[in-house]
Formats: C-alpha cells, sequence, structure tokens
C-alpha cells in the first residue's frame, strides 16, 4: 500500500521545503512535479524549440531525467540544477504548464513516483489531478510580498542573483497565470488542508501537517 500525501501551492509558499522536510521524516520518497515543468522548458530551449511549438509535448513525454538524493536534477545526465531554479526558467515552465498537450505527456511520469512506502507530492495540481484519490491534502498558501521575499532569500543564499521588487512582479505574473489557465489552474482540492504561513515559521507549519497526517 503506498501513501500519497499531497502538497500544493503558489510559488515561495514554502511546500518545497516542507515537502523535501516531511518526505525525510517520514522516509518517503519526494515528487518535485514543478522541476518537471522546468525541466521540460529547459529541454526545449536547449533543443532551439519554441514554447509554445507542438514539439514541446513530445519532448516532454521523452525526456531523459533523473534526481540524484539531493533533489538535484540531470537533463541528459547534465547537472542542471543552478540554471533551473532560476527566476528565468520558472516564468519559462510556468509558460508551458498551461499548454494541456504538455501537462497530459508528464502525467505518468508523475503517478509513476508513487513507490511503497509513501510519496510526498509537490506541485499545483497534485491533488487536483495527479493524486486525486491521495488519502491526505495539503495545500500552503501565504501572501504574494512574503513568498518573493522568501524567493528572494532563497536565491541570495544559492548565489544567484535577485531583486526584491522585481520578484514581486514575477511571483503575481506567474500566479495570474497558474490560477486563471483553462487547465489544471492553481487551486486547493476541495479535501484539502489549507495553511496560510504568512505569519508563521516552517517548523510550526511542520507540525501541523505531522498532526493532519497522524490524525
Ligand atoms: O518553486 P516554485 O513554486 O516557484 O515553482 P515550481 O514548483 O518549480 O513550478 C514552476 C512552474 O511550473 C509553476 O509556476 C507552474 O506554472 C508549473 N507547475 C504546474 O503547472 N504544475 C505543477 N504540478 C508544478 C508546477
Amino acid at each position: 500500500d503506498v501513501k500519497v500525501v499531497t502538497i500544493d501551492g503558489p510559488s515561495g509558499s514554502g511546500k518545497g521545503t516542507l515537502a523535501r522536510r516531511l518526505a525525510n521524516r517520514l522516509g518517503f520518497h519526494l515528487l518535485d512535479s514543478g522541476a518537471l515543468y522546468r525541466l521540460t522548458a529547459l529541454a526545449a530551449q536547449k533543443a532551439g524549440i519554441a514554447l509554445d511549438a507542438p514539439e514541446v509535448a513530445a519532448l516532454a513525454e521523452s525526456l531523459n531525467v533523473r534526481f540524484d538524493a539531493d533533489g538535484a536534477a540531470y537533463l541528459d545526465d547534465v547537472c542542471v540544477d543552478d540554471v533551473l531554479r532560476t527566476e528565468q526558467t520558472g516564468a519559462m515552465a510556468s509558460q508551458i504548464a498551461a499548454r494541456p498537450d504538455v501537462r497530459t505527456a508528464l502525467l505518468a511520469r508523475q503517478k509513476a513516483f508513487a513507490v511503497a512506502p509513501g510519496l510526498i507530492a509537490d506541485g499545483r495540481d497534485m491533488g487536483t489531478v495527479v493524486f486525486p484519490d491521495a488519502p491526505a491534502k495539503l495545500f500552503l498558501d501565504a501572501s504574494a510580498e512574503i513568498r518573493a521575499n522568501r524567493r528572494y532569500k532563497q536565491l541570495i543564499e544559492r548565489g544567484l542573483s535577485a531583486n526584491l521588487s522585481a520578484l514581486v512582479d514575477e511571483i503575481r505574473i506567474r500566479d495570474d497565470r497558474d490560477r486563471n489557465r483553462a487547465v489544471a489552474p492553481l487551486r486547493p482540492a476541495t479535501d484539502a488542508l489549507v495553511i496560510d504561513s504568512s505569519d508563521i515559521a516552517i517548523e510550526a507549519v511542520e507540525a501541523q501537517m505531522l498532526e493532519y497526517l497522524r490524525a
């Protein structure tokens, strides 16, 4: 029996960090579904294929990706983790993520991550589309300003350049696109526990999540 826990939410809500912490604590596998959209965008760029070209879906289906134990991503056996996590790549990912053909092409690959003993699935549509039958669903939110601030700190910590007011704008644009697209728009599953992390520390959010998972 495979227990799937879904964690959805907007950019900078803290999902990624919490998903990793929960996976480590529970000994579960981790699906960073955003990385698959980011990798597809990078693969298209590398192949000189426009983000709106029909070929992008086939590319998504045949991606040669793997993740190492630390979650770093490899495309065709080359580590691409640094470029993968930039805001530019995030913006490209959000553009191709609005395409139904690309989402369908990535579906089977995402479902294949559900392996015993369990999976923490991090994304936008984990609880609504990819794992609608998951017994545990979480949705993490926070204000745009706080999310931009967190993203800023993350980028600086990784040694990348960042501009806070540009980040607030970028986060708003990405939120709008993710929330208003026709396919798999970002929203909590009806049976998800919604946690607003604007005013609480990550440890407190983790404690709330663990309590929900124990119940
Ligand atoms: O880390 P961050 O939340 O900024 O981004 P991400 O989770 O890596 O996702 C990048 C983009 O991929 C998002 O803005 C979404 O448009 C898209 N995405 C999606 O549509 N569905 C998912 N399950 C995961 C990501």
